[in-house]
C-alpha cells in the first residue's frame, strides 16, 4: 500500500493534485472535506451537525472525523492505498491515523505540504467561490480557515517531521509542474 498525507492551506491545490495522484498510483481519495459536504448535501445527522462548523470555517470535532475515516477504511480494505486530503487536521487525528494504520500493519509513506503564499490562496479561493459556490469560500471565512490552518500547521508538520515523513513542496506553478514535484517525492518512498 502507498499512503500519502496531502497537507496545505485551503486553496493550496490538495484536491486538484489528489485527483491526479489517485489515477497515477491507483489510490483511494479520502477527502474528509468532500465527505462532509456530501453528508450536508444528503441532509444526514452528521451533515446537519458539520454544517454549522464548516460555515463558520471551524473544525468539526475529532470524534466525528475519526468515525468517517474508519468507515472509509473499512469500505476499501483491499485498495492500493489512500490519499488523505484535508486530514489529519489536528494532532489527535494524526495520532489516531498512525494508530489505525499500525493496527493494520500499514504506514504513511510521506506527508506532503503544499506551500502557497497567503495572497495567492485568497485569490484562488475567491475564484473557486465563483465556480463552485462553496459557502465557506467567502473573504472572512477564508481568513478564519487560513488562521486555523496556521495554528495547526506547526504541530502537524512537527509530528510528521519527527517520523521523517515530512516533505514541503512549492505549491506555486502550473498543475503539471506541481504534480511532477509531488511524484518525484512519492517515487522516492516506494
Ligand atoms: O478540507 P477542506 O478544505 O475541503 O475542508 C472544508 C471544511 O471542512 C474545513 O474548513 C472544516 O470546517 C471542515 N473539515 C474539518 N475537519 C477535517 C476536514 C474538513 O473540520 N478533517
Ligand atoms: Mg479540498
Amino acid at each position: 500500500m502507498i499512503n500519502i498525507v496531502l497537507f496545505g492551506p485551503p486553496g493550496s491545490g490538495k484536491g486538484t493534485q489528489a485527483k491526479k495522484l489517485i489515477e497515477k498510483y491507483n489510490l483511494i481519495h479520502l477527502s474528509t472535506g468532500d465527505i462532509l459536504r456530501n453528508e450536508i448535501a444528503h441532509g444526514t445527522v452528521l451533515g446537519e451537525k458539520a454544517k454549522a462548523f464548516i460555515d463558520a470555517g471551524e473544525l468539526v470535532p475529532d470524534d466525528d472525523i475519526k468515525a468517517m475515516v474508519l468507515k472509509k477504511f473499512d469500505e476499501h480494505k483491499d485498495s492500493n492505498g489512500f490519499i488523505f486530503d484535508g486530514f489529519p487536521r489536528t494532532c489527535d487525528q494524526a495520532r489516531f491515523l498512525r494508530h489505525e494504520l499500525t493496527d493494520r500493519d500499514l504506514r504513511i509513506n510521506i506527508m506532503i505540504t503544499l506551500n502557497v503564499p497567503k495572497e495567492e490562496i485568497i485569490g484562488r479561493l475567491l475564484k473557486r467561490a465563483e465556480i463552485e459556490g462553496r459557502p465557506d469560500d467567502t473573504k472572512s471565512i477564508i481568513e478564519k480557515r487560513i488562521e486555523i490552518y496556521q495554528n495547526q500547521a506547526v504541530a502537524i508538520s512537527g509530528f510528521y517531521e519527527r517520523m521523517q515523513k515530512y516533505v514541503p513542496i512549492d505549491g506555486v506553478g502550473t498543475v503539471d509542474e506541481i504534480f511532477q514535484r509531488i511524484c518525484n517525492a512519492v517515487d522516492a518512498t516506494i
